[in-house]
């Protein structure tokens, strides 16, 4: 599906094949050095590339973002979590997370959840401006004792509105895999 034009080259979304898993973990872990250096995440890089070529993206729910043939971005979907979510370092701030979030509320339009964990200023700018509210997450539902831990909750367009499971954890089965 091409979706959108960004510059020279069009970004189009599609579902993840095991043939993407590379690059997706090249993603996730260029976009986490980015924009947490100072955080210990619990996996390694190498436990993390194996977890997305045998796990997640078997399991369904991943698209890319696709841009001169390589993957840019992308969107793990998980029921009405959004349980991953991250573009290239050099591509921020082209619309591509938007695109990939904008893929999720079609899915879901009823509403979607996601737990932000070490939530930077500019992630959690990037939630709210695509229209999610966020709390601190030290409800219970997730403990880390980190006070930058976020649960955001979008309660759907106009037809889902009010009836999303947004910001209520207790209420749903939660993301299965923890973004981490
Ligand atoms: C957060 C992230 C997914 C945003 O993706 P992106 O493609 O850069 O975002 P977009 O270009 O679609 O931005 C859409 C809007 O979000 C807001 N936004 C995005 N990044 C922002 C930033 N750094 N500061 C302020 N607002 C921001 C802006 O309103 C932007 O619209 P605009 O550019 O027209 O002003 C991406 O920066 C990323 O992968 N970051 C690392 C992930 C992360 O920090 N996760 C937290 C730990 S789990």
């Amino acid at each position: 599906m091409l979706i959108e034009e960004f510059g020279i080259d069009p970004v189009i979304l599609r579902p993840a094949s095991a043939a993407d898993a590379g690059e997706v973990a090249d993603i996730d872990h260029a976009a986490r050095l980015s924009a947490l250096p100072d955080v210990r995440w619990p996996h390694t890089p190498s436990e993390k590339r194996h977890w997305i070529a045998e796990t997640l993206i078997p399991s369904g729910g991943v698209h890319v973002a696709v841009e001169g043939g390589h993957v840019v971005g992308y969107v793990a979907l998980r029921e009405s979590w959004v349980d991953q979510l991250y573009v290239l370092p050099g591509q921020w701030r082209h619309g591509i997370g938007r695109a990939l979030l904008q893929l999720a509320k079609e899915r879901y339009p009823r509403g979607l959840t996601l737990y932000c964990f070490h939530c930077s200023p500019a992630a959690r700018r990037f939630y709210e401006s695509q229209g999610f509210t966020g709390a601190a997450a030290g409800n219970g539902a997730i403990n880390t004792g980190d006070d930058s831990d976020m649960l955001f909750g979008w309660c759907g367009g106009a037809e889902g509105e009010g009836q999303g499971a947004a910001l209520d954890p207790a209420g749903g089965s939660g993301p299965p895999h923890p973004v981490t």
